[in-house]
């Protein structure tokens, strides 16, 4: 049998971005269109198989709305991974994951994992696959969905050396891959 271990994984991010959905898409590979904000956090866990050993998550999933933040060092003190998660159709909440990539930097394991992710891309889908058409901008002007470039966010993951996906827990696409990426990223041992 491959080796196995455990690896502690926190999300983080402004209220609504998608992170129980990410958690829900991950561990049973389902969506709900009307998913009712986490209280406090909840707790899952998943597996994921790599080629020579098997990581298991065991996933903090925290609550975004402003009067759950004072929770969040309990849940992301020790972990060695982390997700921060912000919405490509809200602008704000870049800004918000910024703050919370910060906070993990200041505070968190020395090595922790993180990955900063925009989710929600199948909101922009039918705007990005219209190459070749005449358009006002680059698709984050106001009058398109999308508020955060692909270029934006991956600019801000690259300066701090940190992992980047853009993700639809709606449609599934590259839920996998960053888990994965992730897991790959834990050193072994
Ligand atoms: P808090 O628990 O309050 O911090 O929110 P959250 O970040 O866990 O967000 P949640 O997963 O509850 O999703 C908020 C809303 O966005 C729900 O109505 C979801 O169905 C919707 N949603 C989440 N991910 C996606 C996505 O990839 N695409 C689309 N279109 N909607 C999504
Ligand atoms: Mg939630």
């Amino acid at each position: 049998p491959k080796p196995s271990s455990s690896v502690k994984l926190v999300l983080l991010g402004e209220a609504a971005v998608g992170k129980s959905s990410l958690v829900l898409r991950f561990v049973n590979d389902a969506f709900e269109p009307n998913k009712e904000p986490t209280i406090g956090a909840a707790f899952l866990t998943q597996k994921c198989a790599l080629p020579t050993r098997t990581i298991k998550f065991e996933i903090w999933d925290t609550a975004g709305q402003e009067r759950f933040a004072s929770l969040a060092p309990m849940y992301y003190r020790n972990a060695q991974s982390a997700l921060v998660v912000y919405d490509i159709t809200k602008a704000s909440s870049l800004v918000k994951a910024k703050h919370w990539v910060a906070e993990l930097q200041r505070q968190a394991s020395p090595g922790i994992v993180i990955a900063v992710v925009g989710n929600k891309v199948d909101l922009a889908e039918e705007e990005d696959g219209a190459e070749g058409e005449v358009t006002e901008g680059e698709g984050e002007d106001e009058g398109s969905v999308r508020k955060v470039s692909t270029k934006e966010g991956k600019a801000f993951a690259e300066e701090e050396g940190l992992l980047f996906f853009e993700t639809s827990a709606k449609s599934g696409k590259n839920v996998n891959e960053v888990f994965t990426a992730i897991a790959n990223a834990i050193p072994e041992g």
